[in-house]
């Protein structure tokens, strides 16, 4: 008989994978730098230091690529939400605060990079950028408090996710620039995602039901981030209508590879409740 365990059995239990994980993570990481990718000779002073104010044919990227580079803005500058999300069910164990603070720096390190390079290159209107800023922060993450496996399991799919959309934003073969910089930020969502894949994996070792039954909740309930654009569209829609993202790159590109991975369909320790979720998930097999 399967013992439920509760998420302070979990933290304890997942507390070592997640200290080697971290340090794995952290030898693998990239160490680069927002500022090396900020084009500062591009930049000039806006009409309140004597310069000129933005107007729209300033801007060289494509729309496209200024969604894109919206959308990746808009969510990073959401980061204090997620933060406070994560640091209210991860605390009270070393690694897994550590591990907080470091997903939240690079992500942080993305935001800056992407408010940097849209302002200084006038790609989009820095007043309106704001205003949405200031309303997605005000809004905040809502979604309903999530236990530790539906954490992991949503993040795995989450990193993935945005690895995705920024790779189909490169393919574009747009502005060189803003290429190399999606370039850092999908390799940094991408070795972000293993950590997550590596925990659920190890998750599985000692909670198998509970994690097969987090995993089908989060993949059958995942919508990627959702951002009012300045333009007032809907981030979602938009993605879809420019090719960067829909439902069937989200299942071939995000939920099988994911699955595949944790050998979702092939695992032999699954009981009821875990042979359960599976099936619910049958679709994707
Ligand atoms: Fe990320």
């Amino acid at each position: 008989m399967p013992t439920f365990m509760t998420d302070g059995d979990l933290l304890l239990r997942l507390e070592p994978a997640v200290e080697e994980n971290l340090t794995r993570h952290i030898a693998e990481s990239d160490d680069w730098h927002p500022h090396d990718f900020a084009p500062w000779d591009e930049g000039r002073n806006f009409a309140f230091l004597g310069g000129e104010d933005w107007s729209p044919e300033q801007s060289h990227l494509s729309d496209v690529e200024i969604l894109s580079a919206t959308v990746g803005v808009l969510v990073a500058d959401n980061l204090p939400a997620y933060h406070r999300e994560l640091a209210r069910a991860l605390t009270g164990l070393g690694a897994w605060w550590k591990w907080t603070g470091r997903w939240t720096s690079e992500e942080n390190r993305q935001a800056i990079v992407l408010r940097d390079y849209l302002v200084l290159t006038r790609a989009v209107d820095p007043v309106a950028l704001e205003r949405v800023r200031m309303e997605e922060m005000t809004k905040g993450y809502d979604a309903p408090s999530l236990h530790v496996l539906d954490i992991i399991a949503h993040f795995a799919i989450d990193e993935t996710a945005a690895a995705l959309r920024n790779t189909n934003t490169i393919a574009l073969g747009g502005d060189e620039v803003l290429a190399k910089i999606l370039t850092k930020i999908a390799a940094d969502d991408t070795r972000q995602a293993s950590f997550y894949v590596n925990i659920v994996n190890e998750a599985f070792g000692v909670a198998p039901d509970q994690m097969a039954r987090a995993i089908a909740d989060r993949v059958l309930g995942y919508a990627i981030p959702v951002v009012d654009l300045p333009s007032k569209a809907n981030s979602t829609e938009a993605l879809k209508d420019a090719g960067i993202y829909d439902e069937d790159q989200q299942c071939d590109k995000v939920f099988k590879p994911l699955l595949e991975r944790w050998n979702f369909f092939g695992r032999d320790d699954l009981g009821d409740e875990g042979k359960k979720a599976r099936e619910e998930l049958a679709h994707l097999a």
